[in-house]
C-alpha cells in the first residue's frame, strides 16, 4: 500500500465519499428553516415559534430543557412563545438547532477515535465557546457564531470511515514531521475533513458561513471574506473545546493553533482558563439536559 493516494485515487475516493452523502443521517429540514429564519433581518419571535411548534417532538424537547435546572427559570415554561419571551430568541433558536443536529453528530466516529457523544460535545463546546468570545468583545455577529461553531467539523462524519486504513501513515506525518492532523490528512488523501465539510455544507444547502467555518477553522487567516471574524472565534473555541477535553479523539492533541488569533482577541492565560471553566460547565450541563430528553 502506498502511503499517499495518487491524484486519480484521490479523485475517485472523493467521488465515492460524495456518492455516500445521501446514505448518511443528515440534518433535518427544520435546521435549514431555523437557519433561514436566523438570516432574515426582519425575523420576529412569532416566526421562530411557528417553525419550532411545527415539529411537536422538537417543541417538547425544547420545553423540557427550558425547564431544566440548567436554565434555572423560576416559572414553569409551558409554551414555546413563553420560552422565547423569557429566554430570548437566540437561546431558543440555538437550543432547537442543537437538538435538531444531534442525530447527525451524536454518533460514534471510530476513524477519529470518537465514542458516541464525543463529536457532539466537541461541537457543542465549540459553539458555546465561540458564543462567549463573541459576547466578550460585543461582536455584531453574536447570533450566528453558535451555528458556525456547532457545524464546523461535519467533514469528520464523511472522512471517519476512511481514516483507519491510513491512520499509521497519518500519525507518522504528525509526529515525525510535527505537522497538524488536518495537514497530514491532506497529504495522504489529497483532501481533508475541512474540504469535505465545506462540500457537505454546500450539498446540504447550508449558508456560506458554514462552508467557510468548515473550510477555514484550522486556519482562519485563509478566510478572506466577511465571515473571517466568526471563523477566528470558531478557531479559538475549537481549541478551547479540546483544552476542555471535549472530543479529543485521535487528532485533538495535535491541534496547531494560530497564536496571533489569540493575541488579537487578547486571550491570555487567565482568560483562557476562565473560558475553559465556563465552556466545560455549560457544555456538560447542556449535554446532560439533552441526553435525558
Ligand atoms: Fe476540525
Ligand atoms: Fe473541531
Amino acid at each position: 500500500m502506498s502511503d499517499h493516494l495518487s491524484e486519480e485515487e484521490s479523485k475517485a475516493l472523493w467521488q465515492k465519499i460524495m456518492s455516500e452523502v445521501g446514505t448518511l443521517p443528515s440534518l433535518p429540514e427544520i435546521v435549514s428553516k431555523l437557519i433561514k429564519e436566523l438570516e432574515n433581518k426582519d425575523t420576529n419571535p412569532e416566526a421562530l415559534e411557528k417553525i419550532i411548534i411545527n415539529d411537536s417532538s422538537l417543541s417538547a424537547k425544547v420545553l423540557r430543557i427550558a425547564n431544566s435546572a440548567y436554565y434555572g427559570q423560576s416559572r414553569q415554561i409551558d409554551t414555546i412563545s413563553k420560552a422565547i419571551v423569557l429566554m430570548g430568541m437566540n437561546t431558543i433558536r440555538n437550543l432547537a438547532l442543537t437538538l435538531a443536529s444531534s442525530n447527525a453528530l451524536n454518533r460514534s466516529f471510530d476513524g477519529y477515535g470518537l465514542e458516541k457523544g464525543q463529536l457532539f460535545t466537541h461541537s457543542l463546546a465549540t459553539a458555546v465557546g465561540a458564543g462567549f468570545i463573541a459576547r466578550n468583545i460585543k461582536s455584531d455577529d453574536q447570533e450566528k457564531v453558535f451555528l458556525a461553531g456547532l457545524l464546523h467539523d461535519i467533514g469528520k462524519i464523511l472522512l471517519s470511515p476512511y481514516l483507519k486504513k491510513y491512520i499509521e501513515v497519518i500519525k507518522k506525518i504528525v509526529f515525525d514531521e510535527d505537522k497538524p492532523f488536518n495537514k497530514a490528512e491532506k497529504e495522504v488523501f489529497g483532501f481533508n475533513h475541512c474540504d469535505l465539510g465545506a462540500e457537505l455544507a454546500i450539498r446540504w444547502e447550508l449558508p456560506q458561513l458554514i462552508v467557510d467555518s468548515n473550510k477555514y477553522h484550522h486556519d482562519p487567516s485563509e478566510c478572506k471574506n466577511e465571515n473571517s471574524k466568526i471563523i477566528e472565534y470558531v478557531h479559538i473555541a475549537d481549541h478551547i473545546s479540546y483544552l476542555s477535553k471535549f472530543g479529543l479523539g485521535i487528532d485533538g492533541n495535535n491541534y496547531k493553533i494560530l497564536f496571533e488569533t489569540f493575541e488579537k482577541y487578547k486571550i491570555d492565560d487567565e482568560r483562557k482558563a476562565k473560558l475553559i471553566e465556563n465552556v466545560t460547565k455549560d457544555t456538560n450541563e447542556l449535554f446532560k439536559s439533552m441526553v435525558v430528553v
